[in-house]
């Protein structure tokens, strides 16, 4: 499904009945990272999965590939809110976001308070990138725009799920590195200036009211554990979850641990569903 939003087509899918939540991928992925949530908590959610402007089934910002534009972690939440609007969530919604998926939802927190019911922080940091990984996000531009956006899936995939799960998963890794290779060159450049350029929404931590879970694969590569711990020291109303034999997508690695944590945390909302 597709609606318009600041000026692109932007696709989502929806599935099951109960409280809103909305999904929100990491990068460079795609809202079918969602699938096993998407059909396993159809019973206690409404849930929409969002494809990230120029991921999946959604639209690139218009532009020449010689002229990148940033996808910027605040657009990418007016995006999600305007999706939101359109399909008749204009109401206060669960966001769980995973990664970069967890930046644009921090941003959603800050920019839209309002249209928080809960807030779910999947594999993220609120700090801002340092020196050295803006260097690095410059030279994996660079990357793309020379030899393309496989060359990026290939140097991601290694480090997406625990180690013991690439050799144990083979078919998680093929689902997983072909949800990568979907996404265009030009939407990987633009995600990897967006988080360049991402603030550090360190200082908005301790303003988020709302119960918020963190969930952190054990084995997460990308995202230390202290990280997860410093957000959660700094959320008042706040959990965290650490998943065993899982790495950077517990969600996909882990589905039926995550789903249950995802499920009691959602049972603990005192919150209606949409529409009671
Ligand atoms: C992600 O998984 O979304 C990225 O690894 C986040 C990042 O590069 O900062």
């Amino acid at each position: 499904m597709r609606v318009r939003v600041n000026n692109i087509e932007l696709a989502y899918s929806l599935s099951g009945n109960g409280i809103p939540l909305l999904f929100i991928h990491g990068f460079p992925l795609t809202g079918k990272i969602w699938d096993a949530q998407l059909t396993d908590l159809n019973d206690i959610a409404q849930m929409v999965a969002v494809d990230l402007r120029g991921h999946g089934e959604s639209q690139l910002t218009p532009g020449p590939f010689s002229q990148p534009v940033a996808y910027e972690m605040e657009v990418l939440a007016s995006d999600c809110i305007k999706l939101l609007d359109n399909i008749g969530l204009n109401i206060p919604v669960v966001v769980c976001g995973l990664s970069m998926g967890g930046y644009v939802a921090l941003n959603i927190a800050h920019a839209y308070p309002e249209r928080l019911a809960g807030l779910i922080l999947v594999a993220t940091r609120a700090s801002a990138d340092t020196a050295e990984a803006r260097a690095n996000r410059d030279a994996a531009v660079d990357l793309v725009q020379d030899r393309g956006s496989q060359v990026i899936a290939a140097q991601m995939l290694p480090k997406l799920l625990a180690m013991e799960n690439t050799s144990a998963y083979p078919e998680l890794v093929e689902r997983v590195n072909g949800i990568m290779e979907s996404v265009p060159a030009t939407a990987m450049i633009g995600d990897l200036l967006g988080m360049k350029a991402r603030p550090d929404a360190t200082p908005w931590l301790s303003a988020i009211t709302v119960p918020t879970l963190l969930v952190h694969g054990a084995g997460d590569q990308i995202i230390p554990f202290s990280e997860m711990e410093a957000m959660a020291a700094e959320i008042p109303d706040s959990r965290l979850v650490s998943i065993s034999a899982a790495g950077h997508l517990p969600n996909m690695e882990q589905p039926e641990k995550f789903n249950q944590v995802v499920r009691q945390y959602l049972s603990d909302l005192d919150i209606q569903a949409n529409g009671d």
